[in-house]
């Protein structure tokens, strides 16, 4: 099997972060988001995985490219705008060769394996297999109203919902799509939808198919998305301490990168830090992941995400993504259970 892997959008809604990389490389406990889906594909035997990216991808190319991740063979189509998933299909056709695939929204994160999914759509030949899950805010998803297990209509983000199951962002295609990306038209928000040519598919009377997805599904849209998710594999690490641990109390599981000093800390894990950090008189966790070489200094974090080399000082961070290279002095306990969103370079002072 192959893979289409969608890392193109803007990520509007994750910005500042998404200013200066793509949603698919921000951290979670200390990996892109994206390795996550990769390792997902390998343990799936997908064999070569077809990446769209936009005009700010070259730092996705580049990184896999070095570092050649999961033994998978990697092929980058840049699509110029994010005209819609479906345009973005249609991108992709030469590299596919046209033929089936298994498209995955480059935000989507997912517990349960491909691999299954991908025999099911082998051995049944649907022309489409896609995944549902209910939701409390279908408005916000593409959603499917299914008759006798057949899905028979699919409609992008309706203001009336006709049911509460949601279009996972991943999807097996036959080589069908490949024609019912073309016959399609823009939608309202002046995007080639997918699930509009899904249902040029149904109209074209070919076979879409559903599995129910019960276990974790993440669409890491919004900042809180991501923090949810970096908490539930958080809860995955296993303990390991390369660094060096001074006069400080530890409880529940805690990674410590290589050269990382602390010093004088409470750590209430789970809790990952990154390499070569300096952190004192602080009391971390639960739920924080540190990136490399950040300084901290008698501050209280917990349910955080903190991207490399920022230098935080008495600050007291309930909540929040601090991006890279940012300098935070607080208050200490007056800004208690504060919760902040700083894009890279920020500076602040209470
Ligand atoms: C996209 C799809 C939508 C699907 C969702 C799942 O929406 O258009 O049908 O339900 O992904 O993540 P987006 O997140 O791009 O708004």
């Amino acid at each position: 099997m192959q893979a289409l892997l969608l890392c193109g959008g803007d990520g509007t809604r994750l910005r500042p972060f998404t200013y200066t990389q793509p949603k698919s490389m921000l951290p979670l406990v200390n990996k892109p988001l994206l390795y996550y889906i990769l390792e997902s594909f390998a343990a799936a035997a997908v064999e070569k995985v077809v990446i769209i990216l936009g005009p700010n991808g070259q730092v996705i190319e580049d990184l896999l490219t070095t570092e050649h991740p999961y033994g998978l063979k990697y092929e980058f189509v840049y699509q110029p705008e994010p005209l819609g998933l479906a345009h973005a299909v249609q991108v992709a056709g030469d590299a596919l060769q046209y033929g089936p695939f298994l498209m995955y929204l480059g935000d989507n994160l997912l517990a349960e394996p491909l691999r299954p999914l991908i025999a099911r759509f082998e051995e049944e030949k649907p022309d489409a297999l896609v995944l549902l899950r209910e939701v409390k805010n279908p408005q916000q998803f593409g959603v499917a109203l299914l008759e006798k297990g057949k899905v028979v209509r699919v409609e992008e983000k309706p203001k009336v919902p006709r049911s509460n199951l949601a279009l996972v962002g991943i999807y097996l295609f036959s080589a069908a799509i490949h024609q019912a990306v073309r016959r399609i038209k823009p939608s309202w928000r002046g995007e080639l939808e997918i699930t509009d040519a899904i249902q040029e598919l149904i109209d074209q009377g070919k076979t879409v198919t559903s599995h129910r997805l019960s276990g974790w599904w993440k669409d890491t849209g919004s900042v809180m998305d991501l923090l949810e998710a970096n908490k539930y594999f958080l809860k995955k690490i296993t303990p390991r301490h390369d660094g060096e641990v001074k006069k400080s109390e530890i409880s529940g599981p805690l990674v410590l990168g290589k050269g990382s000093q602390l010093k004088n800390c409470l750590i209430k894990g789970p809790v990952a830090i990154g390499a070569g950090c300096k952190i004192s008189g602080s009391v971390l966790g639960p739920y924080l992941s540190v990136g490399d070489e950040v300084e901290i200094v008698n501050s209280r974090i917990s349910n955080a995400i903190i991207l490399p080399r920022g230098q935080i000082k008495e600050l007291s961070l309930a909540t929040g993504i601090l991006g890279e290279r940012v300098k935070v002095v607080g208050s200490g306990s007056k800004n208690k259970d504060s919760s902040l969103f700083l894009g890279a370079d920020a500076v602040v002072k209470f």
